[in-house]
């Protein structure tokens, strides 16, 4: 009986670690050799020039985790601050051009579309430490200054 619960708990480890072992973090600049130029929707040069890509340089952040969970949050890419895959989720899976243009298969390979949710997860101020710089957030109002759709 033991035995049979060790084994099915190995079994759906190895199938869980086959089904997301493919999406690990490939960072923004891989990103841009897709996503860039106007008639694209310039997503690259919009996320350089927004506070998101410089999140991480916003004073007294830097070496503290309980800053960088929101101000960098990807682990490998700190320098990058909120990266493209700090809201769209690590692209290793999704990042190829066949997958790409399918948004079922781009989902189904890690990609997480936005919603207002999205941006709660750090523009939130009962998540932020004390002492914090107010964090007030209107959706639409945000939503407006960092958009990179397609024209
Ligand atoms: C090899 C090229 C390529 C790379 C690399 C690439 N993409 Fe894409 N991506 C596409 C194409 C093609 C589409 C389809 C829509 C379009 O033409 O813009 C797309 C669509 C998207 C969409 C819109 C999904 C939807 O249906 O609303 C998002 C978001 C996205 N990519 C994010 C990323 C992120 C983040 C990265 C880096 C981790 C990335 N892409 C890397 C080619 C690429
Ligand atoms: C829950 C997520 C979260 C955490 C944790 C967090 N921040 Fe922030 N921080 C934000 C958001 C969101 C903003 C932007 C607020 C705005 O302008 O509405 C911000 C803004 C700032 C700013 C202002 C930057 C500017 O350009 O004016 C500083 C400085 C800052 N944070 C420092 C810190 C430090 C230091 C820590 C750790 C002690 C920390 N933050 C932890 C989310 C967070
Ligand atoms: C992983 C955490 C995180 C997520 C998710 C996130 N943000 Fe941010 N955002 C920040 C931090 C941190 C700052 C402050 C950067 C700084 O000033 O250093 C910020 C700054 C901004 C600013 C600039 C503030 C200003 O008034 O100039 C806007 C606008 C913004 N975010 C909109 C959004 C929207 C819209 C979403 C969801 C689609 C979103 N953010 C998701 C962390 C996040
Ligand atoms: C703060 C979260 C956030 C970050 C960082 C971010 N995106 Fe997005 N992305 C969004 C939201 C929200 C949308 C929905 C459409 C809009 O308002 O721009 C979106 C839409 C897109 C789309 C679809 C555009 C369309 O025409 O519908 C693409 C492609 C994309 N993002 C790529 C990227 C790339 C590449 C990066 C990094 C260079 C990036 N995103 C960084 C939140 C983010």
């Amino acid at each position: 009986m033991r035995k049979s619960l060790v084994l099915l708990s190995c079994m759906f480890f190895l199938l869980s670690t086959a089904l997301f072992a493919q999406n690990t973090n490939i960072g923004s600049a891989k990103c841009k050799m897709c996503h860039t130029g106007p008639a694209k929707g310039d997503q690259f040069k919009k996320w350089s020039e927004s506070k998101h890509s410089k999140a991480n340089t916003a004073v007294g952040v830097a070496g503290k985790a309980e800053c960088e969970k929101c101000h960098a949050p990807v682990a490998e890419f700190k320098a990058e601050g909120v990266t493209c895959e700090a809201c769209h989720g690590a692209g290793s899976a999704y990042k190829s051009p066949t997958i790409m243009k399918d948004q079922k298969q781009s989902v189904a390979n890690g990609l997480i579309l936005q919603t207002e949710a999205s941006c709660k997860k750090c523009h939130d101020a009962s998540k932020a430490p004390s002492g914090h710089k107010a964090i007030t957030f209107d959706y639409a109002t945000a939503s407006a200054k960092v958009s990179h759709k397609k024209p």
